[in-house]
């Protein structure tokens, strides 16, 4: 499928946002899903790369396109951001699972790290439009530099707090600090709805501070990824299942999302 890009601003000195025209598209495409754009029409990069979904775009009412937020790390994202208004851009989408909120659920944390704030807006957004007015998203980024603002990252009506490594923007630390500042305090609680995306160290982190409380999450994974709809088999990673075996799972088709607690992550014991 092709769409026609709209725009494609820079708003820290490593990310942008692209918003995509794309009618057809745009109305089948829910939070926590993904597409994999093609970044160039030569043969290198050869491989579509997988952005998630930043916001979906109306026009009159009606869903006409989709934004990513993407920072410039290698060859693909580089391409992405050479790319200008009027161009068309070849993507495949919307694939992946969307989110599953516990029925009854009153409260949302979403926790993110680095690039992980991709997917935030649209969450945040469906979460209000589902009802849920407490909304609180922790995101921290490693300086100012890669710190995206508020105003990009979440809409409005959520809660943020920032942090980043060396305290350039928002207070100096990690997320982890701050989620353990909401358990302490009564507002992150079992049954609340917690969203993360970022990296594996991170996801540990989270995990093992949520697990002892019994709070459950839903992570959004990133695996390295060809086709991106379970073709190629080039996605895996190891889940634990409710008999304690290990199942291995495709980061594009049975996720991207899962339970945090029970993906089988880098480093831990099998
Ligand atoms: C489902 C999904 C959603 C994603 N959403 C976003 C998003 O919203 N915004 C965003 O900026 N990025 C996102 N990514 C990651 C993005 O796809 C990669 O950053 C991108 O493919 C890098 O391409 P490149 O050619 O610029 O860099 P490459 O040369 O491919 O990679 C540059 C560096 O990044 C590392 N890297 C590349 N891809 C991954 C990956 N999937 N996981 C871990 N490390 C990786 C490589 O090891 C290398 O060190 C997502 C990935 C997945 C799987
Ligand atoms: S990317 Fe091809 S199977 Fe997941």
């Amino acid at each position: 499928m092709d769409g026609e890009i709209l725009e494609n601003r820079q708003i820290t000195p490593v990310t942008w946002i692209m918003k995509v025209h794309a009618p057809d598209a745009a109305p089948h495409m829910k939070a926590g899903q993904f597409v994999n754009l093609e970044t160039s029409k030569d043969l290198v990069p050869l491989l579509r790369r997988p952005m998630s979904i930043h916001r979906v775009v109306e026009h009159q009412g009606i869903a006409s396109g989709f934004c990513v937020l993407y920072d410039v790390i290698g060859p693909g994202t580089r391409n992405l951001a050479n790319m200008r208004k009027g161009q068309k851009i070849g993507f495949i989408g919307p694939l992946g699972n969307t989110l599953h909120v516990p029925p009854g659920a009153r409260r949302s944390v979403l926790i993110a790290g680095g690039v992980g704030i991709g997917p935030i807006k649209i969450v945040a957004e469906t979460l209000q439009a589902m009802g849920l007015r407490d909304i609180t998203l922790v995101y921290g980024a490693r300086d100012s530099d890669h710190s995206v603002p508020v105003k990009e990252a979440a809409p409005d009506g959520c809660r943020v707090l920032v942090c980043t490594d060396d305290g350039s923007v928002g207070r100096k630390g990690f997320v982890t600090e701050i989620v353990a500042e909401l358990i302490e305090g009564g507002r992150l609680t079992p049954g609340d709805y917690v969203f993360t995306c970022g990296p594996v160290a991170m996801f540990k982190a989270v995990r093992d501070l949520l697990a002892p409380h019994g709070i459950e999450a839903e992570a959004a994974t990133e695996e390295y990824m060809g086709c991106g709809f379970g073709v190629c088999f080039g996605c895996p990673l190891k889940q634990r299942q409710e008999d304690g075996s290990i199942a291995y799972k495709l980061c594009c088709v049975d996720g991207s999302l899962f339970p945090l607690e029970t993906l089988v992550l880098e480093g831990d014991p099998e």
